[in-house]
C-alpha cells in the first residue's frame, strides 16, 4: 500500500500560500514553484542510501559518508511538471531527466499521451515523477503506467497540491508508489479543478492565459 506524505515544513507552507495567490504573476509563480520543488526534494531524499568512505582531511583520515545505491531520475509530466525540474536538480545535479507529455482532454478529463523519452537505464533508477497538480489523478496514473511499461520499478510521485479524489485514484492504481504532496485540498469542482487549488498550473507557469 502506498504511503502518502504531506510536507508541513513552514517554508513550504509559506511559499505555497503565495503560489496559490491569484495576484502572484508568472515570474514570481515560477520562482516559487522552483523553490518549493527544492524544499520538497530535500525532504523526499532523506532516505537515500549512504556508504562509508575514508577521506583525507588536512588533519588526517576521516570515516565519512557518500551517496550510494540507486541513481535518480526525474520525470516531469509536461507541461507543468517542467516547472519543478530545475529546483530538484539544484540538489541532485547528477539525476537524469525523462519527459512524459500528457494533456488532459478538457471534455472527458482523460489523459492523452503525446510524448515519452526516458533515460535508457530507467529500470535501474529510482524515479521521481513530478507534476504540480494531482486532480482526478488520471495524468499521474497514465504517466506512471507509461514509465512502468518502459521498465521502471522504483517510483515516487511528488506534487504541490492534491485532491482527495486524486490521491485515492493514484494509490488504488499504483499501490507500490509513494506520494509526496505539499497540500491536500478539499475537493474537485465540476470541471475537475482542485478547490481551492491554484488554478491552471501550466497557464500560470508559462503565462498562456
Ligand atoms: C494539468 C496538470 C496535471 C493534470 C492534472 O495538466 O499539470 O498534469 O492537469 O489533472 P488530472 O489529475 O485530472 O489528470 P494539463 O492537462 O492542464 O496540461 P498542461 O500541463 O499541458 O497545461
Ligand atoms: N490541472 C491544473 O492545472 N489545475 C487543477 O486544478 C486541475 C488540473
Amino acid at each position: 500500500m502506498s504511503n502518502v506524505h504531506v510536507f508541513d515544513h513552514p517554508l513550504i507552507q509559506h511559499k505555497l500560500t503565495y503560489i496559490r495567490d491569484v495576484n502572484t504573476g508568472t515570474k514570481e509563480f515560477r520562482e516559487l514553484v522552483d523553490e518549493v520543488a527544492t524544499l520538497m526534494a530535500y525532504e523526499l531524499t532523506r532516505d537515500l542510501t549512504l556508504e562509508e568512505v575514508i577521506v583525507e582531511t588536512p588533519v588526517g583520515p576521516a570515516t565519512s559518508k557518500v551517496l550510494a545505491g540507486k541513481k535518480l531520475g526525474i520525470i516531469p509530466i509536461l507541461r507543468a511538471g517542467l516547472g519543478m525540474v530545475e529546483g530538484i536538480l539544484e540538489l541532485i545535479p547528477a539525476a537524469r531527466v525523462g519527459h512524459i507529455g500528457l494533456y488532459r482532454d478538457p471534455k472527458t478529463l482523460q489523459p492523452v499521451e503525446y510524448y515519452a523519452k526516458l533515460p535508457k537505464d530507467v529500470a535501474e533508477r529510482r524515479l521521481i515523477v513530478v507534476d504540480p497538480m494531482l486532480a482526478t489523478g488520471g495524468s499521474a496514473i497514465e504517466a506512471i503506467n507509461s514509465v512502468k511499461k518502459r521498465g521502471a520499478k522504483n517510483i515516487q510521485f511528488m506534487c504541490l497540491i492534491a485532491s482527495p479524489e486524486g490521491v485515492k485514484a493514484l494509490t488504488d492504481a499504483h499501490p507500490d508508489v509513494d506520494v509526496y504532496i505539499a497540500a491536500l485540498d478539499e475537493k474537485l469542482d465540476e470541471n475537475g479543478y482542485i478547490v481551492p487549488g491554484l488554478g491552471d498550473a501550466g497557464d500560470r507557469l508559462f503565462g498562456t492565459k
